[in-house]
């Protein structure tokens, strides 16, 4: 597949971009502050299945908390892991969420599994392991390219 190219100043703080490429979607997701002091809370990362990531290979550059090169920006293949819907993005910490006592993440709606905004999966929902990074670069400040 061609690489394709996203940019990313048109993304703003909370929210994400689906870009498309080979067929799947590809979550870029710009994430805040608050959403990055979540993803290394231990009562939250206490509750993944896999946080590390280890179950399945991931890029040399996601093997880290954030799962991503520049810790503002993820960018995930986003199809659950489990039977391959779409999750739904819940960014915001004030938004309403559609399960109790979750601080929001992706949801997939199909069957109930969660995610952080690191695409790591909760225990305890059918997805069984955390989606992959997709192969991508920054080609310069505010552009990644995808593939
Ligand atoms: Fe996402 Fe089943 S496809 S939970």
């Amino acid at each position: 597949g061609v690489p394709i190219d996203v940019d990313l100043g048109k993304i703003q703080e909370g929210q994400q971009i689906i870009a498309l490429w080979r067929g799947s979607p590809i979550f870029v997701l710009r994430r805040s502050k608050q959403a990055l002091a979540r993803l290394q809370d231990p009562t939250l990362t206490g509750r993944l299945r896999d946080p590390q990531s280890s179950v399945h290979q991931q890029p040399a550059y996601a093997e880290n908390w954030h799962r991503s090169v520049r810790q503002e920006f993820a960018v995930l293949v986003g199809i659950c892991t489990h039977l391959g819907c779409v999750p739904t993005l819940y960014s915001k910490p004030d938004a309403t969420v559609p399960v109790e006592n979750w601080p929001g993440g992706y949801f997939c709606h199909c069957h109930g599994s969660k995610y952080d905004l690191a695409g790591r999966v909760h225990a305890g929902v059918p997805a069984p392991y955390n989606p992959p990074v997709p192969r991508y670069v920054f080609t310069n400040d505010t552009t990644v390219q995808i593939g």
